[in-house]
């Protein structure tokens, strides 16, 4: 962070819902994250996020994944117009793209992702079914750096809550997501008092 301003800037890249995105835009506003939100990203012009981005008065902008001819060049605009807000954390909130080594590495220690599940388990898709399936007692969220493997960077914060005998993984999800709405936020504000420290 620059001594000139006191907040962390944020970029946050979205895919669909954007209820993450939404949670730490709530927690930024209410005093509880020490951030700025300078633009929200989606690769998809249809996101649910964008609306709400909007509405709260933050530069949102759709960057189309079907209009590059290769994951290079998608990563290579993308990097250039996440480069122009100059933030100091990039936001991964539900995006739904695997990144190229080229964009992870430009973003290496600013890049955040959000997975649901206890990493090192469960990396990759349909988490919830798994747990249940491999009959975990225990199931979470992580917030980690991202690195050039998927899902594999080091964890920031973590948060845990119960599989119970009844649930499928739709109620699993619901609980997990609860708990990614306070745990976003917070791993974000970890981050930005580590940095002012
Ligand atoms: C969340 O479950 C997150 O952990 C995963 O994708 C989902 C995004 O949900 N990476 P939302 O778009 O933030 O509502």
């Amino acid at each position: 962070m620059t001594e000139s301003r006191s907040k962390a800037r944020l970029v946050i890249l979205i895919s669909g819902r954007g209820s993450n995105m939404r949670s730490i835009v709530e927690a930024a506003n209410q005093g509880q994250l020490d951030v700025d939100i300078a633009a929200v990203i989606s690769n998809r012009p249809d996101a649910a996020g964008l609306e709400y981005a909007q509405q709260a008065g933050i530069d949102a902008q759709v960057i189309d994944h079907k209009l590059y001819d290769s994951r290079e060049s998608f990563d290579a605009a993308m990097a250039e117009v996440i480069d122009s807000y100059q933030p100091d954390f990039v936001i991964l909130a539900g995006f739904m793209r695997i990144l190229t080594a080229d964009f992870v590495e430009h973003f290496a220690g600013r890049l955040i992702n959000i997975h649901p599940s206890l990493l090192p388990k469960f990396k990759g898709l349909h988490t919830h079914q798994r747990a249940i399936e491999s009959g975990e007692t225990e199931h979470g969220a992580s917030v980690h750096f991202v690195t050039a493997e998927l899902d594999d960077g080091p964890v920031i914060l973590q948060a845990k809550v119960p599989v119970l005998d009844d649930d499928d993984a739709d109620t699993l999800a619901a609980r997990v997501l609860e708990q990614e709405h306070l745990l976003y936020p917070a791993a974000i504000q970890k981050l930005v008092l580590q940095q002012t420290e």
